[in-house]
């Protein structure tokens, strides 16, 4: 019998989840390539070319990462596209080329599941299709990105899906191809109305090509791994998206198709639970949410637009305007206890320097009733019924945090938010961060990235 791969002793728990909290873009991507620097190898887990994730370098130069995980500026840093990613290959080829024009060696460092499904021309068509439909009916769009991630994963659940192992047996991917595009070119056609079609042979000779390209890429990333985690290696799994999108957690229907949830860590790579050590919640000292549905704490005035133009709010995948609101500790909270946060990283603080008066959402009042409301619930009909209840906190002046290296040093004011912020949201802020750049952050571990 051959030795298992994976020792069974209770320390080696040497992952790590980074994950978003709120409604995304929370600054996954800083908190990882910070923390990338002391760990072996970053693996992403679920969603797909959806994701935005920004990484400014020491020298100035920023990128937004759509599918290659963020700790791929580490030179010594493998990185992993799991099986639960929905991968779409020219997305996926730009971006590759993308970070080797800028001096960074991919080939070696980049390994991708054979088990990942693979988004189609036709999924993005669907999207869009779907979408637009909605919106036309009763105004009811989810808001997606485009990127064709919800029928990627319908195709995947309904035993349908083309994966990147297909591509190694022309013969069949031909077959499974011509399935699928009989099927969604008579949807486009009948059920949406669209002009637009697929044609079998074009994209049989488009994802061949892809195929050469993405080849050298291709492991079996679930034995990989296993084989790093039993060898002592740490590793950061890096989540997309965020737990109030998630499928199963979020605010159902306006959510994305995976798990963005720490259980997709597990799912999405192949990996054992009890290999998790420590699950790092990443949340902004605000909100946001880009695209449809509930949000709390909204903001639709102007100190709403003011943290749209000071913190940059726009979507780094799509551009769109990102809605902007107070920090909600009901629904962080709520998000800790689903994902076993053991500490969370809060980052742009530097963003609410300046205003006069900053506001905490504790907890929610139902609008019918009067009656408070201490947890958070992801049935819309209920949120439709509840209305923020806030601890206010003075303001604190715009070059407040300038120069701090560390949380004593802020100010009483600064302290005073993050205080009860903490206290809210019941779990220690391990990680505060006040500008784009690594250096920027207060509190990092120092070397080696303590696993805990
Ligand atoms: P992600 O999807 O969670 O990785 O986040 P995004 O990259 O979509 O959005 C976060 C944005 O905020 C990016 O433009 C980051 O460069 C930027 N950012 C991250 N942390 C901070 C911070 O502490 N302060 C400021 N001002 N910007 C930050
Ligand atoms: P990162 O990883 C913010 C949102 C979309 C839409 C919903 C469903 O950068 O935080 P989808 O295209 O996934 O079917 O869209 O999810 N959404 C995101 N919002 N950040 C993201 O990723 C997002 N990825 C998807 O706006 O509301
Ligand atoms: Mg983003």
């Amino acid at each position: 019998m051959s030795k298992p791969i994976l020792s069974q002793s209770a320390d080696l728990k040497n992952c790590t989840v980074v994950l978003g909290t709120q409604w995304g873009d929370e600054g996954k991507g800083k908190i990882v390539d910070l923390l990338a620097a002391n760990v072996d190898i970053v693996a992403r887990y679920q969603g797909g070319a959806n994701a935005g994730h920004t990484i400014q370098l020491p020298d100035g130069r920023s990128f937004v990462l759509h599918l290659i995980p963020s700790g791929i500026f580490h030179e010594h840093v493998a990185c992993v596209i799991g099986n639960g990613v929905v991968i779409d290959p020219v997305a996926l080829i730009e971006e590759i080329r993308m970070v080797e024009r800028e001096g960074v060696r991919v080939q070696g460092r980049l390994f991708i599941s054979h088990n990942a499904h693979l988004i189609m021309p036709y999924h993005k068509m669907l999207d869009q299709a779907s979408e637009q439909r909605m919106m036309a009916k009763d105004g009811s769009a989810v808001g997606t990105t485009g990127r064709g991630i919800g029928p990627a994963y319908e195709d995947k659940f309904a035993r349908k899906g083309i994966r990147i192992v297909d591509l190694l047996d022309r013969e069949s991917l031909r077959e499974k191809l011509r399935r699928n595009i009989d099927e969604k070119n008579e949807l486009l056609e009948k059920f949406y109305g669209s002009h637009e079609h697929c044609d079998v042979e074009k994209i049989i000779a488009e994802y061949e090509s892809f195929d050469r390209q993405i080849d050298p890429y291709i492991t079996d990333t679930a034995l990989m791994l296993n084989r790093e985690i039993a060898g002592g290696k740490s590793l950061l799994l890096e989540g997309a998206q965020a737990a109030l999108l998630d499928i199963d957690f979020g605010t159902y229907p306006f959510v994305t198709s995976s798990n963005p949830t720490a259980g997709g860590a597990c799912t999405g790579l192949g990996i054992p639970p009890m290999a998790i050590g420590r699950v790092l919640g990443v949340a902004k000292a605000y909100a946001t949410r880009v695209g449809n549905g509930p949000f709390p704490t909204e903001l639709t005035d102007e100190t709403g637009e003011r943290i749209r133009t000071v913190g940059h709010e726009y979507g780094a995948t799509t551009g769109r305007p990102r809605r902007c609101g107070w920090f909600d500790a009901v629904a962080v909270r709520y998000t800790n206890m689903i994902n076993g946060v053991s500490s969370l990283a809060l980052t742009k603080l530097d963003v609410l320097s300046g205003l006069t008066e900053v506001k905490l959402c504790t907890r929610y009042e139902r609008i019918s009733t009067g009656r408070a409301i201490e947890n958070f619930t992801n049935d819309l009909r209920q949120l439709a019924d509840i209305r923020p209840i806030y601890e206010s906190f003075e303001g604190w002046p715009e070059d407040a945090l300038e120069g701090a290296t560390s949380r004593e040093e802020l100010p009483r004011a600064v302290q005073r938010y993050l205080d009860a912020l903490e206290r809210e949201v019941t779990c220690p802020l391990e990680i505060i961060s006040i500008g784009a750049g690594r250096e920027e952050t207060l509190g990092v571990p120092l070397e080696p990235f303590e696993i805990r």
